[in-house]
């Protein structure tokens, strides 16, 4: 195995400067990480492996050389950009929703279809937060039980809208969000569509679908910002196709990689966006059958956004195409 060539577009942001500590926990095989941003962050440096890194304003010419381009600086600097990448030859993992739903497009999360990155023409796809943390444990239910229909409720913390979010948090204004989040609860990410759903929503909706090879899922979802710094919340509602063994399910998903079942009612165990901010895996809890249905199930997850739901899945993006010999 080589070393590796690195950019990070947006290494100044959340999402960017979390892919920088990912790198480094995960000894991601660099030669030379260059942190690139805009105009506004020129004279800055990052911080990397002990070293400072003097941040680069990106250019249509940043890519020469560059074998992964890791990009956190939203759809349409990706939308820009990453065909100058693509021709330089980097293997893109992209965190926007800009290429997600492009039949051409990768949409991966490798423990449950990394097997998708041998697809690739060049980019790969981050999905969307909430999605990424719902796939491992409704990955776990498909296998055992089939999956006819979900409802997703979600609950959002504000990080998840960037530096812009925490920052009415923090402050009580409200510039980025149409009303103060502090106290308050907004049924309202990203823009509303013809259909009354939020882009939000929709995404949730068709990434699982794509993630999971499954097109005729039928699937709802409602999204809510909260006024949580860190780690999203969602409350998941399971048709599946066929009955099954409530205690077959948990355990497939206690032996599944980087999925951990917090999931004692008795003693007031399950996840919490307090205790599971900084860390990596996803966390499920309150695990149990849906009284009103023949065959389905309720279950609440909990993961950091800015690592398992950004970060941390596109650096494991990364590794696998390592693993699977896609970048050489
Ligand atoms: N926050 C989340 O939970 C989350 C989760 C999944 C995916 N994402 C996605 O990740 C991306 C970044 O989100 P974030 O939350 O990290 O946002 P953020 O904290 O606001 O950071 C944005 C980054 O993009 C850079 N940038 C903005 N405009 C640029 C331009 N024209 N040229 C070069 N760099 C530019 C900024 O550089 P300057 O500092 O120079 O302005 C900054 O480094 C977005 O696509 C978002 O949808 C976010």
């Amino acid at each position: 195995m080589r070393d590796y060539i690195v950019a990070v577009v947006g290494a100044t942001g959340l999402v960017g400067n979390t892919i920088l500590k990912v790198l480094e926990e995960r000894s991601f095989p660099i030669k030379r990480l260059l942190p690139l941003a805009s105009e506004r962050s020129a004279g800055k440096f990052v911080h990397f492996q002990g070293e400072r890194i003097p941040v680069k304003v990106l250019t249509k010419n940043s890519f020469r050389g560059v074998d992964f381009a890791f990009f956190a600086a939203g759809g349409s600097v990706s939308k820009a950009f990453v065909p100058y990448a693509v021709k330089s030859g980097a293997m893109v993992i992209d965190n926007s929703s800009e290429f997600r739903m492009d039949p051409e497009v990768p949409l991966i999360v490798p423990e449950v279809n990394g097997e998708d990155v041998l697809f690739e023409k060049g980019i790969i796809a981050n999905p969307n937060c909430s999605t990424i943390q719902c796939m491992s444990a409704l990955y776990c239910i498909q296998e055992v039980a089939g999956l006819k229909r979900i409802v997703y409720s979600s609950y959002q913390s504000c990080s998840g809208s960037g530096m812009k979010g925490l920052r009415d948090l923090d402050e009580g204004r409200y510039e980025f969000y149409p009303y103060p989040i502090r106290g308050n609860i907004l049924p309202h990410i990203d823009a509303f569509l013809d259909n009354g759903y939020t882009k939000e929503e929709m995404k949730m909706i068709n990434e699982t679908k794509k993630i999971l090879h499954d097109d005729d899922l039928k699937i709802t979802a409602t999204t809510a910002r909260v006024p949580v710094r860190f780690s999203h919340c969602v409350s998941i509602n399971v048709e599946t196709e066929k009955d099954f063994d409530l205690e077959k399910i948990r355990q497939k998903m206690d032996d599944f990689p980087e999925l951990v079942l917090w999931d004692e009612p008795a003693r007031n165990k399950y996840p919490l966006p307090l205790q599971v901010e900084g860390r990596d895996e996803v966390y499920v809890g309150r695990i149990r059958r849906d009284e009103s249905l023949e065959h389905g199930l309720n279950l609440w997850t909990v993961a950091d956004n800015i690592r398992k739901g950004a970060a941390t899945n596109a650096v494991e993006i990364g590794l696998e195409c390592i693993k699977r010999g896609v970048v050489e």
